[in-house]
């Protein structure tokens, strides 16, 4: 299993410090090619110089994913330097808090970018020069458990949740070219986690960014062959897949649905099948009244 990665050629986007650090040394450690990517280049030239010291084969990028063309200049580096680009990492990512009537659109603007147009504009790349190679590969998109839904990160979780939507959509584009596309929801002791102490709290120091990278190798390698279209929560002790979106039923049909159908459906039908939402499966007002006070009796 050591060398699990031996002769490919693997991208890792976000890779200065924190979890993207994590994966690309884990990677290099597994026989790995790294290109090691981070709008900070010097930490960027820092992991890869780490790398490199210890036997590994790492170059470092400084570009910003969220710019097409300097996303695509990370994927030619790799094919340059490499010969090929096998993997690809979707890591680099921001974050912050905000009530969303107190958000800035410049803040919410930036995010998106990196989380959203960034995984979008490099794997484009990616997945162009892996079908012009011929050989497959694997994207490894980092999601995030807030994308079913967390309070104070509307931004974050909608950039997250875009990311769990390309996941499963460029996996039913790719999987006749060969190439998996898996999502991985982390949770680990980093500087984002550092900022909330909502996060912190649920986040000991020992969750450390080496515990997930297993798992993204995993993904990358050729162990996870078959494997694709998934989001895969790992978060320290729990490992599990990440249940899709589905068309609940029942599904009621009508030729037309005007205002009073629509209301009778949720009085008669949906409110008994209305869902728990967000992360903390909170019940909504309809249902929670009938989970409050004496409890039911059936006759
Ligand atoms: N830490 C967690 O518990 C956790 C939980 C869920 C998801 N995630 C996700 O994991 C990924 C890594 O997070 P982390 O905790 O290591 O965060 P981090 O802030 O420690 O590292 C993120 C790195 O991405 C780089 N980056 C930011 N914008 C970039 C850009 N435009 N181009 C290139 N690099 C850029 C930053 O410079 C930084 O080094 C993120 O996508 C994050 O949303 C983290």
């Amino acid at each position: 299993m050591d060398r699990l990665l031996d002769g490919k050629a693997v991208v890792v986007t976000g890779a200065g410090r924190g979890l993207g650090e994590a994966f690309a040394v884990h990677a290099a450690r597994a026989g790995a090619a790294v290109v090691v990517n981070d709008i900070d280049a010097e930490l960027a030239e820092a992991t890869a110089a780490n790398i490199r010291a210890h036997e590994g084969r790492a170059v470092a990028s400084g570009h910003d994913v969220a710019d097409p063309d300097q996303a695509k200049a990370i994927i030619e580096l790799c094919a340059g330097e490499f010969g090929s680009v096998d993997g690809l990492v979707n890591n680099a990512g921001l974050n912050y808090e905000a009530l969303p009537w107190q958000d800035d659109p410049a803040r919410v603007r930036a995010l998106i970018e990196t989380n959203v147009l960034g995984v979008v504009y490099t794997g484009m790349a990616a997945a162009q020069a892996m079908i012009e190679h011929g050989r497959g590969g694997s994207i490894v998109n980092i999601s995030s458990g807030a994308s079913l839904g967390q309070r104070k990160l509307g931004a974050y979780a909608a950039s997250k949740g875009a990311v769990a939507s390309l996941t499963y959509s460029w996996a039913l584009d790719m999987e006749e070219a060969g190439i998996r596309v898996n999502a991985v929801c982390p949770l680990a002791h980093t500087r984002m986690v550092w900022k909330s102490e909502r996060s912190l709290r649920n986040c000991p120091p020992d969750r450390t960014p080496g515990r997930i990278a297993p798992l993204v190798l995993f993904l990358l390698g050729d162990g996870s062959r078959g494997i694709t279209g998934q989001l895969v929560r790992c978060n320290g002790p729990q490992l599990h897949i990440v249940g899709q979106p589905y068309l609940k039923q029942p599904i009621l049909e009508r030729d037309v649905w005007d205002s009073d159908s629509v209301q009778r459906a949720f009085d008669e039908v949906f409110s008994a099948h209305l869902e728990p939402y967000g992360l903390e499966k909170r019940v909504p007002p309809r249902l929670r009244k009938w989970m409050e006070g004496a409890p039911l009796r059936s006759a």
